[in-house]
C-alpha cells in the first residue's frame, strides 16, 4: 500500500522531498479519501453549529407564501425550470416593473424575488443590490447569497447552504436604470434621484406583491468602485436615508442595513493610505522584490501614508482626521495603489484586486466578471436565451454583469461619499446597522474603512471610543475569523480570508452577520 502510494505521489514531490525521504515522510502523505474526509469533517463542524443562538428573535418557520393579486402569476418562476439547475429551487417571482405608476413610464427595473425557505421567517424582506455603478444584483444572487450558486470554477450550480432565504425573503433588484435587464434611458445625476426611482419601483412591486407590505425591511448591498467612477456604489445608505426621510412612501418598516466593502469616504483614504501597509501585511502573497518594497516605503513616507494609522487612528479619535496631502484621490506621484496593482500583475498575471489570494490559472466564470479573462462562458449565463425566457427577462437585451454605459447622466454621480452626508443619520434611525469588510479585498481596503469610521460622528460622538480587539469576531463552528466592534448602533466587522464579496467568499460568516443584523442572535 505504502509502495503504491509512494509511486503516485513521488513525481509530485520534487527532488528535495525525494532526498529527504525518511520515516517522517509517511505523515506527509495523504491520499484522496483522507483528504476529502478531513475537508468534510471541517464542513460538518460548521453545519453542526447552525441552530441559531438562543434568547434572540425566533423565526416562526414558513408556511407557503401566496400572492392574491392575479398579476403576480405573470412573474412566477417554476423552480424546476431554471437552466442548468437540476433540482427544484422552489417558487420565485421575477420580471420587469416600472419605476412609477405613469402608464407611459418607459423606465423599468428587473427583479427576482425569493420567498423564505423552510427555516426562514415570513416577517421580513431583505433587499439586495450590487454596486458599480451599473453592476447587476444577479451577481449577488448567483454568486453570493441566493438559494443556488454558480461561482468561479464551479462546474455546475450547487445549493447554497448559507442562502439568505434561510433567514427570510429576499428581493434582488437590478438598479439603477441602465443596469442588467432594466429598460429605458438613465436620467439620474445623484444618489437621491437613484433612491427616488428605486422607491418608485418598490411601490409598483408592493402593489403586485401586496402580501409583502408591512414587513420589516433590511437594505443590504455591496459596493464596487470602478476606476473612473470615483464615488461609486454608495447606494444603500442613500436609499435608506430616502426611505427614512419619506416614511409614507413605502408600506415597509425599514429596520436595519448592511453594507459590505463599501465606498464610504475619499479614495485616498480607502485605497491609497492603507495600500502599502496592506502589502506589508500580505508580503508573501504579493512576493514583491526588495527594491520595489523599498520604493513603496519611500513613496508612502513622502506622501504622508506611512505611520498615518498609528498617528491618527486612535480610540477615541483626537479630532477630525486630516488628509495625507492635498487631494482626496492621490497627489501627483502618490498613486501607490496603481503601482502595486501593476507590480502584482507582473509576478502574478491572475492577481485579483477583489481577492488577493488568486493565482494562475484564472477560474472559469459564468458571469464573465470579476473572475474571467478568457475563461468565460459564452454566452454568459444570464445572456442565454433559455435563461432569459425562464425568468421573464427581455430577450432582446444583451445582459452584462456591469453596464458599459454610465448609469448616471451628465458627468456621473454628483453625491458626496455617505460618511460625509447620510450615513450618520441612517445609523441613528436603524435598530442595527452593519459595515462589513473582507480583509483580503484590495480594491477597497479594510484599514481605510477604519479611518472613515474614526472620522465620522454619529449618535453624538466621533468614531469608536474603545479599540477594535483582535480575534473578536467568533464564527460558530470556526472560531475567530476577524474582528467585530459595536458602539452606538453601528457594528463593524472585518472578515479574515474574505475578498470583496463577503457572502461569496465567507458565506458562513456573512450568514451569522445577517442573523445578528436581523435580531436572530443577540451578539455579533
Ligand atoms: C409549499 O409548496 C410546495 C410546492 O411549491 C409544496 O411541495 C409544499 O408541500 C407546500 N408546503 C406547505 C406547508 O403548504
Ligand atoms: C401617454 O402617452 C399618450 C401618447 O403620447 C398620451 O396621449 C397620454 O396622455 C399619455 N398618458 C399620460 C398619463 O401621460
Ligand atoms: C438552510 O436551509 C437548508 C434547507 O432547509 C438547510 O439544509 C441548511 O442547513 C440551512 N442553512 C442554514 C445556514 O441555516
Ligand atoms: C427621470 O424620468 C422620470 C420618468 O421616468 C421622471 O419622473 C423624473 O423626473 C426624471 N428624473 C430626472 C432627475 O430627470
Ligand atoms: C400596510 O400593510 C399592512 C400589512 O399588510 C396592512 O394591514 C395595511 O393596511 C397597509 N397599510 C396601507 C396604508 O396600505
Ligand atoms: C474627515 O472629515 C472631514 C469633514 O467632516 C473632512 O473634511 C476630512 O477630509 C475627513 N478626513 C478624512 C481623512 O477623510
Ligand atoms: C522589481 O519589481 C519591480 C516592480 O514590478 C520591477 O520593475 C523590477 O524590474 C523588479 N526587479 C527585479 C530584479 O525583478
Ligand atoms: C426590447 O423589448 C422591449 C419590449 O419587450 C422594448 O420595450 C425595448 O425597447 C426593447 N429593447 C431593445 C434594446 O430593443
Amino acid at each position: 500500500m505504502f509502495g503504491a502510494l509512494k509511486r503516485t505521489l513521488l513525481p509530485l514531490l520534487g527532488a528535495a522531498a525525494v532526498l529527504g525521504l525518511s520515516a517522517s515522510v509517511d505523515a506527509k502523505l495523504i491520499n484522496k479519501a483522507d483528504l476529502h474526509a478531513k475537508q468534510a469533517e471541517a464542513a460538518a463542524r460548521i453545519r453542526a453549529n447552525l441552530p441559531r443562538a438562543t434568547g434572540a428573535r425566533v423565526s416562526t418557520g414558513v408556511k407557503n407564501i401566496t400572492f392574491t393579486n392575479p398579476r403576480a402569476s405573470e412573474f412566477y418562476v417554476d423552480g424546476t425550470t431554471i437552466p442548468e439547475v437540476d433540482w427544484d429551487v422552489g417558487p420565485s417571482w421575477s420580471g420587469l416593473l416600472p419605476i412609477s405608476s405613469d402608464p407611459n413610464e418607459t423606465r423599468q427595473l428587473f427583479f427576482w424575488f425569493f420567498p423564505p425557505g423552510p427555516q426562514g421567517s415570513l416577517d421580513d424582506l431583505i433587499f439586495w443590490t450590487n454596486g458599480g455603478p451599473g453592476c447587476s444584483s444577479l451577481e449577488g444572487l448567483l454568486q453570493e447569497n441566493g438559494p443556488f450558486q454558480w461561482s468561479y470554477g464551479q462546474a455546475h450550480p450547487t445549493q447554497n447552504e448559507f442562502s439568505w432565504t434561510n433567514l427570510s425573503s429576499i428581493l434582488f433588484v437590478e438598479q439603477p436604470v441602465g443596469t442588467g435587464f432594466s429598460l429605458g434611458k438613465p436620467n439620474i445625476t445623484n444618489e437621491d434621484e437613484l433612491a427616488a426611482q428605486l422607491v418608485g419601483f418598490m411601490q409598483q412591486f408592493l402593489d403586485v406583491f401586496q402580501e409583502l407590505q408591512g414587513k420589516k425591511l433590511y437594505l443590504t448591498g455591496e459596493s464596487i468602485a470602478h476606476e473612473g467612477a470615483q464615488y461609486a456604489g454608495m447606494y444603500v445608505p442613500y436609499i435608506a436615508n430616502y426611505i427614512y426621510e419619506h416614511p409614507q412612501a413605502l408600506n415597509l418598516s425599514l429596520t436595519g442595513f448592511w453594507v459590505s466593502d463599501p465606498v464610504l469616504g475619499w479614495d485616498v483614504v480607502q485605497e491609497q493610505i492603507p495600500a502599502v501597509d496592506f502589502v506589508h501585511k500580505y508580503e508573501n502573497v504579493f512576493s514583491f522584490n526588495e527594491t520595489f518594497m523599498a520604493h513603496l516605503d519611500s513613496v508612502a513616507e513622502r506622501c504622508g501614508y506611512a505611520g498615518y494609522v498609528e498617528k491618527h487612528v486612535t480610540f477615541p479619535p483626537k479630532g477630525l482626521l486630516p488628509l495625507p496631502g492635498k487631494s482626496v484621490e492621490a497627489d501627483p506621484g502618490c498613486d501607490v495603489w496603481d503601482e502595486i496593482f501593476e507590480a502584482a500583475l507582473a509576478v502574478n498575471p491572475a492577481f485579483n484586486i477583489y481577492r488577493i489570494f488568486d493565482t494562475w490559472p484564472i477560474l472559469w466564470d459564468v458571469l464573465g466578471f470579476p473572475g474571467s479573462f478568457f475563461q468565460t462562458q459564452s454566452p454568459i449565463y444570464f445572456d442565454r436565451e433559455d435563461v432569459k425566457r425562464a425568468i421573464h427577462a427581455p430577450v432582446n437585451v444583451t445582459w452584462s454583469e456591469c453596464s458599459n454605459i454610465n448609469v448616471f447622466t451628465r458627468g456621473g454621480d454628483r453625491s458626496l461619499p455617505p460618511a460625509f452626508t447620510v450615513l450618520p443619520n441612517v445609523i441613528e434611525k436603524s435598530e442595527r446597522a452593519v459595515i462589513v469588510h473582507g480583509l483580503a479585498d484590495f480594491i477597497l481596503i479594510a484599514e481605510g474603512a477604519r479611518i472613515v469610521i474614526q472620522n465620522m460622528t454619529w449618535n453624538g460622538q466621533q468614531g469608536f471610543q474603545t479599540p477594535i480587539e483582535e480575534d473578536s469576531f467568533i464564527v460558530d463552528g470556526m472560531g475567530a475569523l476577524g474582528t467585530t466592534h459595536t458602539e452606538r448602533g453601528l457594528t463593524y466587522f472585518e472578515v479574515a480570508l474574505s475578498g470583496h464579496m463577503v457572502p461569496q467568499f465567507s458565506p458562513r460568516a456573512a450568514f451569522q452577520i445577517m442573523e445578528y443584523l436581523m435580531g436572530f442572535r443577540e451578539t455579533p
